[in-house]
């Protein structure tokens, strides 16, 4: 039996361009058989070649537009990355009938809805798994595999950059930017490296985590976002007195006050499988009523790790056009009409516990007079170090650990300390999750 073609085009040949024609060709022989499909390239859009690939004979446009309008293309891959042109790309290939496959989270998170609606339209569909932790088939999971539960909750580390830049400044002492630097020269960063570090890159990550998870639409603007810029070395060390691991989450978790849909510096008990993920490499903890917890875990960004991942879709998309599409799964898990249109939990009432580190004057009463104010605010601490006064220095750190205190309250019981004549600065915080799921 002579397998039938379909034909691809990919537009974009920089890290993960060049990744994907590199598995496509290496691995061409099980893909077409698992495809039941000879999947072939039929044009790559590129401004500039990359030597990290040989595109041999397959043809080349500089201009990308032409993938879009191009009879033979039945499934364009989008790898140029931002919301701009791939935004005007993606829309164009669709209203040519075309399927698309992205790696391209910033793109799904803010116009995921509107591309999913126009794809509908057209009666093809935008895959994106490579859009979500590199190569770990996240997205499968979520949409496939635990499509019987109702998800509670899920966390996760889901910036390789960001992760690798905390293991590094952890294990070796490292500098920020001196790390950053490398990440960047690795391929793993984004081209506004800001994104990874201020957490945006995560916020667009969860948002299509927590769509997935709980059936929702995509709501990229509801999410609380910040970054690893305002840790300092002393609040890992100080966390790891304490029996933890600093790492930069976002984490989705549903009930009946509403969506939690958060990106942020947290304390994990070091115990957690979580807070031992190093490097760029990430995971993801599902929660499901049914299942119990669940871990994914795998290589969150790099040429080859992403194009795992848009190669298992380009795969799914040539079964789908070679043996039919009955079996094709919604873009967001839910049918487009049975999405739910859920509350977004404020962050002033979410509630975790607390690790605060504060600078305090050293002498009686102090201490008494802060643990005062956490009292008349209902919050208790549950541990609590105190460093020797540096020589020649009246003052001395002070770091705590509280009990699970809303987000509003901890607001008020910090302004009123951070008023005190003893206590200097602002008092820094980090939250804390047990993830013992
Ligand atoms: N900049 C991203 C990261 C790339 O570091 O995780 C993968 O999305």
């Amino acid at each position: 039996m002579t397998s039938q073609a379909v034909k691809i085009g990919i537009c974009g040949l920089g890290t993960v361009g060049s990744g994907t024609f590199n598995v496509l060709s290496r691995n061409a022989e099980a893909i077409s058989a698992r495809a039941q499909a000879n999947v072939e390239i039929a044009l790559v859009g590129a401004r500039r070649d990359n030597p990290a690939c040989d595109l041999g004979d397959t043809p080349v446009s500089r201009d990308i537009f032409e993938v879009a309008r191009d009879p033979q293309v039945q499934v364009l891959v989008e790898l140029i990355g931002g919301t701009g042109v791939a935004r005007e790309l993606v829309e164009e290939a669709l209203a040519n009938g075309k399927h698309v496959v992205t790696a391209n989270k910033a793109l799904i998170a803010e116009f995921g809805n509107e591309l999913f609606a126009l794809a509908q339209q057209n009666n093809v569909v935008i895959r994106y798994e490579a859009a979500v932790a590199g190569g770990i088939p996240i997205i499968k999971a979520l949409r496939e595999g635990l499509a019987g539960n109702r998800i509670e909750w899920l966390a996760g580390i889901i910036n390789g950059t960001g992760n690798f830049i905390l293991s590094e400044m952890r294990d070796k002492g490292r500098d920020f930017a001196d790390v950053l630097a490398e990440a960047q020269a690795l391929g793993y960063a984004e081209a506004d490296p800001t994104f990874d570090v201020e957490g945006v890159d995560a916020a667009h990550k969860l948002v299509i985590l927590a769509s997935l998870a709980f059936g929702m639409p995509l709501q990229f603007s509801s999410v609380y976002t910040e970054g690893i810029t305002r840790l300092t070395p002393d609040d890992v060390e100080y966390a790891e007195e304490l029996g933890y691991r600093i790492k930069h989450l976002g984490v989705a978790k549903q009930s009946d006050r509403g969506v939690e849909l958060r990106v942020h510096p947290t304390l994990i008990p070091e115990a957690r499988l979580l807070a031992n993920v190093n490097g760029v490499k990430n995971a993801v903890l599902v929660e499901g009523d049914a299942v119990g917890p669940t871990l994914y875990y795998g290589a969150g960004a790099g040429a080859e790790p992403t194009a795992s991942a848009v190669v298992a879709d380009i795969v799914d998309l040539a079964r789908e056009i070679s043996v039919g599409q009955n079996c094709r799964v919604p873009a967001l898990g839910f049918a487009a009409d049975k999405l739910r249109d859920l509350p977004i939990l404020p962050m002033q009432e979410v509630v975790t516990p607390w690790y605060l580190r504060m600078e305090a004057e050293d002498r009686p009463g102090v201490l008494s007079s802060i643990t005062a104010i956490f009292s008349e605010h209902g919050i208790s601490i549950e541990a609590l170090i105190q460093k020797a006064p540096a020589a020649g220095e009246t003052r001395v750190p002070l770091i705590m650990l509280t009990n699970a205190a809303a987000q509003g309250n901890m607001d008020e019981a910090v302004a009123t300390i951070e008023a005190l004549d003893s206590v200097s600065g602002e008092v820094a915080r980090i939250r804390v999750e047990a993830l013992d799921g």
